[in-house]
């Protein structure tokens, strides 16, 4: 009765699993604050990717860290840029199997750490930094990313890259926007996955986590320039605003299980103080039922296994 009764389910193609590639590597490096989490050399990236194809998962989110970083994330365009030629490997590897998803961002590209350029005075520039997503996403799109997703909360952001892809042929190329995102603690250890060189935070352009109304207004800005699936990001501590959003969005609503939520369980697990998988699994059950159609976690390809194997 329990079984048929149930209402909200986990399925192996709603989970999407981060993978972070990082130039210059010759073997993976694991990441101290995310148990199970490495940052992979290509090879490692491709059979990452190959692995979680086959577990069924709907698709991978790829991070980069390049070897040189600049004042203006010059490496996050060029074809030969970590992120692109990571793309292409994982592209090569699952492309028509599982989605290949991107980051479109330039935290993990510019010495200072921001989402996007700064004016002489250190503010983010929102409108130059359209420019230089735009071209980003065309390149991401170009070494074969299914889905660009950008990341980086400037204002905008959504619409430019979309007439930018539309104009260069690449009207198929899908953009996840990162629609509410919260100005959050939870990032800490993925700081570490991208060996983040960020001085400060990022309050001028991420969201306050006191504001709920404010988060849907976000969400309609990118559902009016074109978003093909929208985001709520951290997932745990924001299910009323994933409520909000699933509510009013015509297009799938996904939900990002940031680093912190994932170290916080890791690390309760690991003392003995609660059961992991039975914790992981309400978690991510937790998240559908609030009104996640899919949502990007890094046990994605764990669960997915565990579900296909009953
Ligand atoms: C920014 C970006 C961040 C995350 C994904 N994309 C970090 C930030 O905004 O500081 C965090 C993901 C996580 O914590 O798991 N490009």
């Amino acid at each position: 009765m329990r079984r048929f009764v149930r209402e909200v389910d986990l399925s192996p193609r709603q989970l999407v699993q981060p993978l972070f590639y990082k130039e210059g590597l010759t073997r993976p490096a694991s990441v101290g604050s995310m148990p199970g989490v490495a940052q992979l050399d290509l090879d490692s990236l491709q059979t990452a990717a190959r692995a979680a194809a086959e577990a069924g998962v709907g698709g991978v989110m790829l991070f980069a860290v390049p070897a040189r970083r600049d004042s203006c994330g010059t490496a996050a365009l060029a074809e030969d840029g970590a992120l692109n030629v990571a793309v292409a490997a994982v592209a090569e590897a699952v492309a028509g199997q599982t989605l290949v998803m991107a980051d479109l961002c330039l935290d993990e590209f510019t010495d200072h750490g921001h989402c996007g350029v700064l004016t002489a005075d250190g503010q983010v520039d929102n409108d130059a930094t359209l420019q230089l997503y735009a071209q980003m996403g065309v390149a991401l799109a170009g070494a074969g990313a299914d889905v660009v997703a950008p990341s980086g909360m400037m204002d905008g952001q959504v619409g430019a890259i979309r007439a930018a892809l539309d104009a260069q042929g690449h009207s198929d190329t899908a953009i996840l926007a990162y629609a509410a995102k919260f100005a959050s603690a939870f990032y800490g250890p993925f700081r570490d996955a991208v060996d983040s060189s960020l001085v400060g935070d990022r309050r001028t352009y991420q969201q306050d986590p006191g504001n709920r109304r404010d988060a849907r207004r976000e969400v309609r800005l990118d559902l009016d320039e074109g978003a093909d699936m929208v985001m709520v990001k951290p997932a745990m501590a924001y299910l009323d605003v994933i409520s909000d959003t699933a509510a009013m969005s015509e297009v799938p609503v996904l939900a990002y299980q940031v680093s912190g939520e994932m170290a916080m369980v890791e690390a309760a697990a690991e003392r003995g103080w609660i059961d992991r998988e039975a914790t992981i699994r309400e978690t991510l059950t937790g998240i559908r039922r609030a009104g996640a159609d899919g949502i990007i976690s890094y046990w994605a390809a764990e669960v997915a296994r565990d579900l296909a194997a009953g």
